[in-house]
């Protein structure tokens, strides 16, 4: 396997071959109801990984830097309330990406020699791949078991196999990207396979300037633009479908008082598109809804801590104090 560093073992909990009859099936399920939407899970393709690379570094797109910041300036506040050397920990990590933030802390717990493994769970294969050589490059030392998957499977997959201590990382606002009631129904599915004792770390975006909020998503070079646009090209090229890109505009909205930052795709015309022999009709100005990022007061995210089992036990914010990762404890 090149790329994947020596002790580092990927479990393949979704076949990469089963992929494409859920997406299909998905996408189908998507365009056909009466409200045209497209999972988001589904933007992680390797163009999408790289265009996700580049919105993160890029001006307008604050949360990235904003997390860092906690994570490379406050790696202290984050870490102490962990409890690291209670007991050896698993520290598992939802959505991993590139691990460049959570590099920070793993060095930090090396050197305070906490007794843990690092788990990176992520959809896609490909960063977890680029996340163990970078681990392999710069941190050698750390115990790296990467896992492809769903969430939940590799989570279930994880606590089949170990007894540890479970910390689990979710990070870069990855929470605002559900529904209210998804996001409820998520923070209390982790909670029920967690034990007293268990910790969760959470990035949360936090409301502020409706402004500056807009201009992440509707950044000036046309990223995210791109990275909507290129979930179509995606579906064109692996579920054999004819979208054609510039029939699509991007949109974007902000709405201060819910939180919630959302993206469409809006057809710039009555047009046809087939997808694997389905006729899909949109009209002019119809929109298709691709992705929210929700946005959260301090209250809001005590109150999820509480309805999910959870207790708030710290709270780390960048000195802008736009972005926060909160600790919360799973309870008795
Ligand atoms: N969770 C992050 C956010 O809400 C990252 C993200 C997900 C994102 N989808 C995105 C960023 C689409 C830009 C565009 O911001």
């Amino acid at each position: 396997m090149p790329g994947i560093a020596p002790q580092a073992v990927l479990l393949p909990l979704t076949a990469d071959t089963d992929l494409p009859s859920s997406f299909l099936d998905d996408v189908i399920s998507g365009l056909t109801s009466p409200q045209k939407s497209l999972s988001s899970k589904y933007f992680y393709d390797e163009t999408g990984d790289r265009l996700f690379q580049r919105i993160m570094e890029c001006e307008d797109y604050y949360l990235t830097r904003c997390e860092m910041e906690i994570f490379r300036d406050f790696t202290a506040d984050l870490a102490v309330p962990l409890n690291i050397h209670q007991s050896a920990f698993d520290l598992i990590e939802l959505g991993a990406g590139d691990g460049t933030k959570t590099r920070h802390l793993l060095d930090y717990l090396e050197r305070q020699r906490a007794d843990f493994r690092y788990l990176p769970v992520d959809i896609s294969g490909h960063i977890l791949e680029v996340l163990a050589q970078n681990l392999e490059n710069t941190l050698p030392s750390v115990n790296v078991v990467p896992t492809q998957g769903d969430y939940f499977d590799a989570l279930q997959r994880i606590c089949e196999t170990s007894e540890r201590r479970k910390i689990l990382l979710f990070l870069g606002s990855n929470i605002g990207n559900m529904t209210v009631e998804d996001c409820s129904t998520f923070c209390q599915q982790l909670s029920s396979m967690m034990n007293p004792g268990d910790m969760l770390v959470t990035g949360f975006d936090l409301k502020k300037d409706p402004k500056t909020v807009l201009r992440a998503y509707d950044d000036h070079e046309g990223l995210t633009r791109e990275f909507n646009l290129n979930l179509l090209r995606r579906i064109n090229e692996e579920l054999n479908a004819d979208f054609d890109l510039s029939c699509f505009e991007h949109y974007q909205t902000y709405d201060p008082g819910s939180g919630a930052c959302r993206s469409y795709l809006i057809s710039q015309c009555e047009q046809a598109v087939t997808i694997a022999g389905e006729r899909i009709l949109f009209r002019r100005h119809e929109p298709l809804f691709m992705e929210v990022s929700r946005k959260f007061s301090h209250a809001d995210i005590e109150a999820l801590a509480g309805e999910s089992g959870f207790s708030q036990i710290s709270e780390v914010c960048d000195r802008k104090g736009w972005f926060m990762n909160a600790v919360w404890l799973k309870n008795l």
